[in-house]
């Protein structure tokens, strides 16, 4: 192979990498994004809030990225929350109806399927600071 072939593959492959690491950073700054302004926006702990979430067991009924065992499809699949209109089609999504949806389901709708789990408000807004900092759904 000439040299100069050899070089233009080496310079494209280099296009390539840098490209390939431009993506991984953009997409790493958005998410950082997304959790301090869920953070800001709930007073909660995204970290804490991922706990909580295994601890609870919302992962029976609900798919939740990011939570090991989190694939329950009893719940609708809380990816993409951040972006959904309505909290369950009841409640508005604002981090005050979301935190209050996740700690009493059953005060919002007596008849919905979500159990009252009795979270805490200091854990449901954790939880809510994790679900509102997750990205879009995986398709
Ligand atoms: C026994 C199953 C069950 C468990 C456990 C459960 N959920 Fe749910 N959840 C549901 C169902 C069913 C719905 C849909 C409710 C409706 O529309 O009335 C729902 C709805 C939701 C919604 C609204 C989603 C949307 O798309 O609007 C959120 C947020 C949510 N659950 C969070 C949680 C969290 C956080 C926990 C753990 C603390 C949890 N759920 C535990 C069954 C469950």
């Amino acid at each position: 192979m000439p040299a100069s072939v050899k070089w233009l593959l080496l310079l494209l492959g280099l296009g390539v990498l840098a490209a390939g690491a431009a993506v991984g950073v953009q997409a790493w700054q958005l998410r950082s994004e997304r959790r301090i302004l869920a953070a800001e926006h709930t007073g909660g702990d995204v970290e804490a809030g991922r706990a909580a979430i295994e601890r609870y067991g919302c992962g029976g009924c609900h798919r939740i990225s990011g939570v090991p065992g989190a694939s329950g499809r009893v719940g609708p699949p809380l990816a993409g929350l951040a972006r959904r209109f309505y909290v369950a089609g009841r409640l508005s999504n604002r981090p005050a109806e979301l935190i209050l949806w996740i700690s009493h389901p059953r005060e919002a709708d007596p008849r919905t399927a979500m159990p009252d789990l009795g979270v805490d408000q200091r854990d449901a807004r954790d939880i809510a600071a994790y679900l509102l900092a997750l990205g879009p759904p995986v398709p």
